[in-house]
């Protein structure tokens, strides 16, 4: 069968997206990226806010001309929507021929064929965050890689749905991440990117409390993979800001391929917000892992996650955030604006600032990070920095682009041999707004 595949939500879900398309295509089925082309359509969808959901209910819904003209075409809704509303998505869309949840990914080639024999709906929604089976099959050849280390969350902060669609917090096991390293590297991979809800709780068995300062089993993880010949750079999203312990930031310091980038989600500057959010940190000792970080890796870049708008939230918690987010100098940053979401806890407390005033929020911290984006990147003219080369930029085919390892994205002209996936040192000529421009040397 030829299946359209459609991805909604953040990096875990590209992933399970591409294990699927992987495994799809050995079990002998073809992927298309043509709509009208399709026997099959699948959408894995995202749940983490209300536009999410309604992104993928609206193209869902919009599928059923299709299925007019082609009854036919098998539709199917999988991932984190499907997990949270289960049976009554197929109740609420009528044209939608199946549910598959998180938990039942593994699932999806024999359900599928099944289901184009037999034509009969179906939800399949049973929760078992302890199945790892098929998280490992990759659409090889790209310099860049993602691997998922865990899947689900036990943090269960108040506002967020993650850890009901996802699940228990579960660890692969090392010899499974490295052997999948590997081939990776063997096909040419150079860059590794690590994925988790809680990356930094890797192999800590699911326990919520950080452990002591000498142990880190995702610092043995990064020092395994540092022994991997090939591989040239190693990311990995998102660590919870208190898993920084003594080990990890050495492992961290002394790592041959882990880039000068950690993406450390604040959410909020407010010790008053932080606590409603169940957030195991205060802003100081935020403030105090950031400046460990730093005074390890003294070129290490920050991005971030904020929520604006949380109930309850004050001018003056508002503030706190903005001051925090000033003090460490984000590079990057994504401000969301808070969405209740039935299920999880924060939903039972009113939603009670207004939109227009989480949209002012959002607004302000985007401008405060526009400028501060600007005046870091204007620092950087006259530089030399190493970037991994990606290909021809996406906005100028005359030009490459390549990333930092503090994750900043640069311009370039080519030269005749160049090759994607090599570490290359860039002379930088000019700041754009949130990239830089330079000359191969
Ligand atoms: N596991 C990751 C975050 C996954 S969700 C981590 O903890 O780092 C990505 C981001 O979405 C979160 O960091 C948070 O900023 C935002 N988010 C989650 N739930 C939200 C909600 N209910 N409303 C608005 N933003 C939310
Ligand atoms: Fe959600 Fe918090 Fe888990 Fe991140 S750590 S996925 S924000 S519950
Ligand atoms: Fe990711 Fe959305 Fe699910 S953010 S884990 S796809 S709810």
């Amino acid at each position: 069968m030829k299946i359209f595949l459609k991805t909604y939500g953040c990096q875990m879900n590209e992933r399970d997206s591409e294990a699927i398309s992987a495994q799809l295509i050995r079990a002998g089925h073809s992927i298309t990226g043509s709509e009208a082309d399709a026997d099959v359509m699948l959408f894995n969808t995202c749940s983490v806010r209300d536009a999410a959901e309604r992104k993928a209910k609206g193209k869902i819904s919009y599928m059923k001309k299709m299925k007019l003209r082609n009854p036919a075409l098998i539709i199917g809704a999988m991932g984190c929507m499907a997990q949270r509303l289960g049976e009554s998505l197929l109740a609420e869309i009528p044209h939608l021929d199946f549910v598959l949840g998180t938990g039942q990914l593994h699932r999806l080639i024999p359900l599928l064929e099944e289901f184009s024999a037999r034509r009969k709906r179906f939800a399949a929604v049973e929760p078992s965050s302890d199945v790892l089976e098929g998280m490992g099959a990759h659409l090889y050849g790209n310099f860049s890689a993602q691997i998922a280390i865990t899947r689900g969350c036990n943090r269960f902060c108040s506002y967020c749905i993650v850890p009901y669609v996802r699940g228990r917090e579960i660890s692969r096991s090392m010899e499974d991440i490295l052997s999948e390293a590997r081939s990776l590297v063997a096909q040419g991979t150079k860059e590794i990117l690590l994925l988790g809800q809680n990356v930094a709780a890797y192999g800590l068995g699911g326990n919520v409390n950080p452990p002591p300062e000498d142990h880190s089993p995702f610092a043995d993880l990064i020092e395994a993979l540092d022994g991997i010949p090939g591989l040239l750079r190693l990311r990995y999203t998102s660590p919870y800001v208190t898993y920084f312990n003594r080990r990890l930031i050495e492992a961290l310091a002394h790592s041959r391929t882990a880039c000068r980038h950690i993406h450390l989600p604040l959410q909020s500057g407010s010790d008053r917000m932080l606590k409603a959010m169940n957030r195991q940190y205060t802003r100081e000792s935020y403030l105090g892992y950031v400046e460990r970080l730093r005074s390890a890796m003294p070129d290490l870049t920050f991005s971030t996650d904020v929520i604006v708008g949380f109930p309850g939230e004050t001018e003056e918690d508002f503030r706190a955030t903005r001051e925090v987010m000033q003090h460490v100098g984000f590079e990057q940053a994504y401000v969301f604006k808070y969405s209740p979401r039935p299920g999880a806890k924060s939903a039972t407390i009113a939603d009670s600032v207004p939109e227009a005033v989480k949209e002012e929020r959002n607004q302000i911290l985007l401008a405060d990070l526009a400028d501060r984006i600007a005046r870091k990147l204007a620092a950087a003219v006259g530089s030399t920095v190493e970037v991994l080369t990606e290909g021809v930029s996406a906005r100028n085919p005359g030009r490459w682009t390549g990333r930092t390892s503090g994750n900043i994205v640069v311009h370039f002209e080519p030269v005749p041999g160049l090759e994607a996936g090599t570490l290359r040192q860039v002379k930088i000529t000019r700041a754009g707004a949130v990239t830089l421009f330079g000359t191969l040397i």
